[in-house]
């Protein structure tokens, strides 16, 4: 594995631990998620950087199933990222409380609060798209596994995706991501570890979703062809 494989998959890895993070708001200390919040945009520069030779190919060549998809979740990213960013600048009573924007808070709350939660799901099915490569890489380390091992697995991650369905509705991220309910609500008697272990089940399954989903949408491109 060369360096710049080995630079992206960490500032991946970075990525996803900082978005968990992020999602505990002030579970962490409020100034901590705004500081967090400005790290995490720093890496998505860069990760957009070091991806930048996908980039100069955006208008070029045929668009496939898969490359729409693709697409459609790279630009949703990006807008839920600058939706996060222009909000949290707004919003920041510490990192960037010396600011002298404040105004519309209301409607500023609301775009926050869509752009983090949408992120998360679109960041977390971007991840899964990219999955079939990290397992690629796991196989490098990892000897060739039994088939009951290989079941095995799978039986795992289906386990882990169906309590993450049970997590994303006994935890309210749809009706966040719906502006059903206009403010978050974060337990502070409960243990971090479970908030950020139910978030992670959510993250596994969207993950698991959209690996699926890419694999059929990649066999419809190779019967195209
Ligand atoms: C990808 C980046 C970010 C994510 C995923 C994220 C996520 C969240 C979440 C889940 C909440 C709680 C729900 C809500 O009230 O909206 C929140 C609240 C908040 N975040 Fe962020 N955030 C990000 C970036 C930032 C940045 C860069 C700042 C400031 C510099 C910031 C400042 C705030 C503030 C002030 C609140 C409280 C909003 C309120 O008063 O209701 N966030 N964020």
């Amino acid at each position: 594995m060369n360096r710049k494989t080995i630079l992206k998959i960490v500032v991946d890895i970075g990525m996803t631990v900082m978005l968990l993070f992020l999602m505990t708001y002030e579970r962490i200390g409020a100034a901590v998620h705004e500081w967090l919040g400005m790290a995490m945009f720093v890496l998505f520069i860069f990760h957009h950087f070091l991806n930048r030779k996908w980039i100069g190919y955006v208008l070029k060549g045929r668009y496939t199933l898969f490359r729409i998809w693709q697409t459609i979740l790279v630009v949703g990213i990006l807008l839920t990222m600058v939706g996060s960013m222009y909000s949290g600048v707004i919003l920041s009573e510490y990192a960037l409380s010396f600011l002298p924007i404040k105004g519309g808070r209301a409607f500023v709350r609301e775009v926050h609060m869509i752009s983090a939660y949408w992120g998360f799901v679109l960041m977390s099915l971007h991840l899964g798209l990219h999955w079939g490569m990290m397992i690629g890489i796991a196989k490098r380390f990892v000897k060739e596994l039994p088939a009951i091992g290989r079941w095995l697995l799978r039986g795992i991650a289906v386990l882990i995706a169906g309590y993450g369905a049970y997590a994303f509705i006994q935890r309210e991220i749809g009706r966040y991501m719906l502006l059903i309910n206009h403010f978050a609500f974060f337990d502070f008697e409960e243990p971090l570890i479970f908030f950020l272990e139910d978030y992670i089940a959510v993250m596994v399954l969207f993950v698991w979703v959209s690996h699926y989903f890419s694999k059929w949408l990649r066999r419809i491109k190779k019967k195209e062809e």
